[in-house]
């Protein structure tokens, strides 16, 4: 049951903003100068790497709103920050705080759909490509003075392959056109999709089986985690490749490992771990057969600027009383009297 929650008061004084996504531009006039105009003061406290819960709470101190990334918002901070009323997450996937707690806490938790997705499109079909087309072998091996043309590693291609979406949702969907023109037949699983036309929908062990090319693209949860361990990848082909640009914690990366160690998939592009980033002694920095990323698929100058300035309006409607775009946690506005924005 919901429980009832008073309405957070903006603390007396000037309402403090900690910035934790990186390279937030405070003199850019639409992002720290608009939150300047709305009287905040704005704190950067980039998040570079890793970030422990403690270590947030304590930069948090008395701020009123956050923009961040992937800063883990678990109840003992949100708890730790009583004057917190708005968290802005740059980006979609809102995996890394625990909604609940935040709509308990009175917090509004905002997202910006639509701001990255065809990036992450983007970025997963260049890995495709990349991987089927062995592009980085084939450059590690002429760098090292080698010129191999033939051989039983040929490169494969997109043309006849078939392809798994694991998600069709607004990524998904976005894969699937690109892929189409290429000559490539589209499967997907997803349990909650309707599909369409040019796509086939069909179970897991389905999508596992016949796919030449596995990508993720479904939200972490906690049905999701560990979604792909050993006994789904024992399914897939040997020469197939696996792709996941969406969370780290879906696949198991332990199983992942062992599986391209014995050959049992041709490689994997990962832009996203179960630990950000991997630890300097991971495997999957030695592999030969893995391409990596860092968690960037989405990033490009469009996609951050455009993220970055909706972060920051949702930050300013609710510190001026507005309810925001795109919240993640519906429930908790009617509990807070907030106007609905005029624009
Ligand atoms: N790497 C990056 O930089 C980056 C950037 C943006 C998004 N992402 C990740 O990509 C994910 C997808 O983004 P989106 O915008 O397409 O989200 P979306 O909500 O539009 O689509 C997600 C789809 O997954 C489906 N789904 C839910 N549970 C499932 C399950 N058990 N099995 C299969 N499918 C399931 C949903 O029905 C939905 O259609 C996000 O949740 C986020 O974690 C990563």
């Amino acid at each position: 049951m919901e429980r009832e929650t008073a309405p957070r008061q903006a603390p007396a004084d000037t309402p403090e903003v900690v910035v934790t996504w990186p390279d937030y531009d405070l003199d850019d006039l639409e992002l720290g100068g608009a939150l300047q105009a709305a009287g905040c003061r704005v704190r950067l406290e980039p998040k570079r790497g890793a970030r422990s819960p403690a270590d947030l709470a304590r930069l948090l101190g008395g701020a009123a709103a956050a923009i961040v990334s992937t800063d883990p918002f678990n109840r003992e901070v949100i708890e730790a920050v009583p004057d917190l009323r708005v968290i802005a997450r740059v980006g979609v996937g809102f995996d890394s705080i625990d909604i609940s707690a935040a709509t308990e806490a009175g917090i509004v938790v905002t997202i910006t759909p639509g701001a990255n997705e065809s990036t992450v499109a983007d970025h997963t079909v260049a890995m495709a490509l990349s991987l089927l087309r062995r592009l980085g072998d084939q450059d590690t091996a002429i760098r090292a003075g080698e010129w191999r043309r033939t051989g039983k590693d040929l490169a494969g291609t997109l043309s006849g392959a078939t392809v798994g979406l694991i998600g069709y949702g607004h990524i998904g969907q976005l894969v699937a056109e690109r892929l189409r023109p290429f000559g490539a037949e589209i499967v997907a699983y997803d349990p909650h999709a309707r599909g369409d036309d040019d796509v086939t929908l069909v179970e897991l062990d389905e999508l596992l089986r016949r796919s030449q090319v596995v990508s993720v693209h479904c939200p972490l949860l906690p049905e999701t985690r560990g979604l792909i361990g050993a006994e789904e990848l024992a399914l897939m082909q040997p020469d197939a490749i696996l792709l996941n640009t969406a969370r780290g914690e879906i696949v198991d990366e332990a199983a992942l490992i062992s599986a391209l160690r014995k050959g049992e998939l041709r490689g994997a592009g990962l832009d996203v771990f179960e630990q950000e980033p991997p630890a300097s002694d991971s495997p999957l920095r030695e592999l030969p057969n893995v391409l990596l990323s860092p968690h960037n698929a989405g990033l490009s100058q469009h996609s951050v600027a455009e993220m970055t300035r909706r972060a920051t309006s949702s930050v300013i409607d609710v510190l001026g009383g507005r309810v925001p775009a795109d919240v993640a946690n519906e429930a908790v506005i009617s509990t807070l009297g907030l106007e609905t924005a005029s624009a």
